[in-house]
């Protein structure tokens, strides 16, 4: 099988197809399974990077016959290869359901006659679709029915977010995985990883030497990583209602990306070696205290207001699902300071929030300001910014000062600006990425224990503060309009940047 870049249809000459797998999807009829991993997975035997004699197993409650039905729909609702018209029937042969309740051990034994009716596939990745209070569950019946024992082939778990809700229960959670199976066995999917734009992180920090003379306290005022997102809570009010942006994006997205730009270049590309330089930033954070919280972080909630098409938005009290006194925070701000020798004192601001503006992504790394101004005239000259646009339009920008053409030195400030996208424009998906990831057992993209855990223990008495009150100042849906974030970036150069 001839593995394909996306949209070219040329031979990707460095990637490696993994061995074909046993794939078996908890929550096989769920959303995540309907949006995000059907349409992945077709597209990975798209391009090679499914081997298709792989099986697809999908555990659903019942209705086992229809389910092949619900992913033929599923596809022509969720996938655009699906959409232009490419024969998905070679896929749905992949598709092998299994029908019982998570909790029953007969469900279990159900996957093993499946796994031994075809002997020459022997991995199994676990897939776990499902609301994060079932792993456990699961995780006990995969060993009590010897699932996860690593006999012959493979045996991978794949976890999603929230890896939960605080420290304690993260904790929790880690230790009945570790009961029936080994560290090196579990994925934990942080999806904001898979993404091309922030592999790009990593590899435009360490693969330039130009950068890393400027990487640290000397030349760089502040950073700031954002995710804006233009959606509301949509349908997930059960969900979001116990999460929250600090939760939701900050504790999880946001962190990983900060480790990236804060990181020291590990010895090799290892997992491990990766992890352990990630680990090592987070355990530099300087813990917040608890009557520091209020200067260092911010909560808001949506009100109503409009979209950029002009039609109304409902404030999040509102929205279906969500308790009218609701005091969940659509909006996330925090201020953290690593405490080693690179990063002494710059400030690294992180925030998110649902029903802004515009829906951007981005690292901005803000250098310090030109220590004189010979020129005249014209604009001051603008302290230089590197901005990584992690979605939409993925790229690089670096605001620079010039010369104005002309008779005089008066400045202009000016844009150099790096498209990041493949030739074709195509790129490969996150979810593409990471689980062509986990069926090669590469590791690096996926959070290790102690970094979920580090993750919780610094947001902890921010969690522990806003549990006994806080205050949550509203902003109107479809605007920056956040009060206090001129506060809270009040030692950073210009203080917030809202991505344009
Ligand atoms: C998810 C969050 O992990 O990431 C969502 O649960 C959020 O609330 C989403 O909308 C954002 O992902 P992306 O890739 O659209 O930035």
């Amino acid at each position: 099988m001839v593995m394909q870049n996306p949209g070219s249809g040329e031979e990707c000459f460095e990637c490696t197809q993994p061995a074909p797998s046993n794939i078996v999807i908890f929550g096989a009829t769920g959303d995540l399974a309907k949006r995000k991993l059907l349409p992945s997975l077709l597209r990975m035997v798209q391009f090679g990077l499914l081997d298709p004699r792989s099986r697809i197993i999908g555990i659903v409650r019942n209705d086992s016959d229809q389910w092949v039905e619900f992913v033929r729909s599923a596809l022509l609702d969720y996938s655009s290869l699906a959409k232009s018209g490419i024969d998905i029937a070679p896929f749905l042969q992949m598709l092998h359901p299994v029908e019982g309740d998570l909790e029953e051990s007969e469900t279990y034994q159900g996957i093993l006659r499946t796994l031994q009716r075809h002997e020459d596939q022997v991995n199994a990745l676990f897939y776990c679709a499902i609301p994060p209070g079932w792993y456990t569950c699961v995780a006990h019946h995969l060993g009590a029915s010897g699932l996860i024992a690593e006999n012959e082939g493979y045996r991978r778990l794949v976890i999603e977010k929230p890896f939960g809700r605080d420290l304690e229960s993260a904790q929790k959670v880690n230790r009945e995985l570790w009961r029936v199976m080994d560290e090196s066995q579990i994925y934990r999917i942080d999806h904001y990883l898979g993404k091309e734009s922030v592999q790009n992180l990593f590899v435009f920090r360490f693969a330039n030497s130009l950068l890393e003379p400027l990487w640290n306290r000397n030349y760089i005022d502040h950073v700031q990583i954002s995710a804006a997102e233009t959606l509301g809570v949509e349908y997930r009010a059960p969900y979001y209602e116990k999460a929250g942006a600090l939760r939701d994006m900050i504790q999880s997205h946001l962190m990983q990306v900060m480790t990236l730009v804060a990181m020291e270049p590990p010895t090799d590309f290892s997992a491990n070696d990766i992890r352990d330089e990630k680990v090592k930033v987070l355990r530099a954070v300087r813990p917040i205290a608890l009557d520091a919280v209020e200067k260092v972080a911010l909560a808001a909630q949506y009100a109503s207001g409009r979209g950029g098409d002009g039609k109304p938005l409902a404030a999040y009290c509102t929205e279906p699902g969500v308790a009218a006194d609701s005091s969940t925070e659509t909006f996330a701000a925090v201020k953290f300071y690593i405490d080693n020798w690179r990063w002494q004192g710059v400030p690294f601001l992180l925030w998110s929030g649902k029903r802004m503006e515009k829906r951007v992504s981005e690292v901005m790394i803000r250098f310090r300001q030109p220590p004189h101004n010979l020129f005249e005239g014209g604009e001051p000259p603008i302290s230089n910014a590197l901005i990584f646009r992690l979605q939409p339009d993925e790229g690089m920008f670096l605001r620079m000062n010039a010369k104005q053409p002309g008779l005089t030195t008066r400045m202009q400030r000016l844009v150099m600006k790096a498209p990041y996208q493949s030739q074709d424009g195509d790129m490969y998906d996150a979810y593409e990425i990471l689980l062509h990831d986990v069926l090669l057992g590469e590791a690096s993209l996926f959070s290790r224990a102690d970094e979920v855990e580090e993750s919780w223990k610094i947001i902890h008495p921010i969690l522990e503060k806003w549990e006994e009150s806080f205050s949550l100042p509203r902003y109107r849906a479809g605007t920056w309009d956040v009060p206090g974030m001129d506060q809270l970036l009040n030692d950073c150069l210009y203080g917030w940047h809202k991505p344009t």
